[in-house]
């Protein structure tokens, strides 16, 4: 479990289900992505599955963002191993956009993905997704390679972020940037 000033981070559990899919049901949210919003009766599903990647120690695990001032889970946050690299993706439910919740949250995950895997870390996103290059660029990630691929009649434009700065820069610039802001 991670703290930061107004999240904590944790494994997902069945309580969770209605604010899964108040995030995941929102089509919005999955706009950049490569899957459809779900169902309501899909969240319990989708819960089942990821309680078992934690218990398999799976290469592809969620965790939720809490609110704690209002009990809630407001984010998502994936991370998926695959060729050496964790990859790390953020989904937040729209109505708490803007507040740098999800920069908050990355934030704090950072080092706990650095200190748990030794790997690099990276994320993938839509040359269209504004608010998640601009949360990439927050945390110190550089744009890295421009992918085109193919995917059956369709071509898929993805930009390829990498962690420029060792995650502990980023904790020592977030920390200077608080004592900035109480001086
Ligand atoms: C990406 C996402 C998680 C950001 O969540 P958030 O809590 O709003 O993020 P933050 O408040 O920490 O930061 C958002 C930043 O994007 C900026 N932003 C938002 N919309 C923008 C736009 N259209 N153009 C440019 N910047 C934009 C905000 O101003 C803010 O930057 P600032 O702090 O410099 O003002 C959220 O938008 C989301 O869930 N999107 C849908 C899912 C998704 O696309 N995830 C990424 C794919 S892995």
């Amino acid at each position: 479990m991670i703290k930061t000033n107004r999240l904590t981070i944790r494994k997902l559990g069945f309580a969770d289900c209605r604010d899964y899919y108040e995030i995941f049901g929102n089509p919005n949210i999955s706009r950049y992505d490569d899957f459809d919003p779900i169902r309501e009766g899909e969240s319990r599903a989708n819960i089942e599955r990821i309680i078992d990647h934690y218990n398999k120690n799976a290469s592809e695990l969620e965790f939720a963002v809490e609110y704690r001032e209002e009990q809630k889970v407001i984010g998502v946050l994936a991370l998926l191993i695959e060729d050496g690299t964790v990859y790390i993706g953020f989904h937040f439910n729209e109505a708490y956009h803007g507040r740098g919740l999800a920069t908050e949250a990355v934030i704090a995950f950072l080092p706990w993905l650095h200190k748990t895997y030794h790997l690099p870390i990276k994320a993938v996103t839509d040359p269209a997704n504004q608010s998640s290059i601009r949360v990439l660029g927050k945390l110190g990630f550089h744009l890295e390679e421009k992918i085109v691929r193919r995917a059956g009649s369709s071509v898929i434009r993805e930009l390829r972020f990498a962690l420029a700065r060792p995650v502990a820069a980023v904790a020592r610039a977030r920390t200077a940037r608080r004592l900035k802001r109480f001086a």
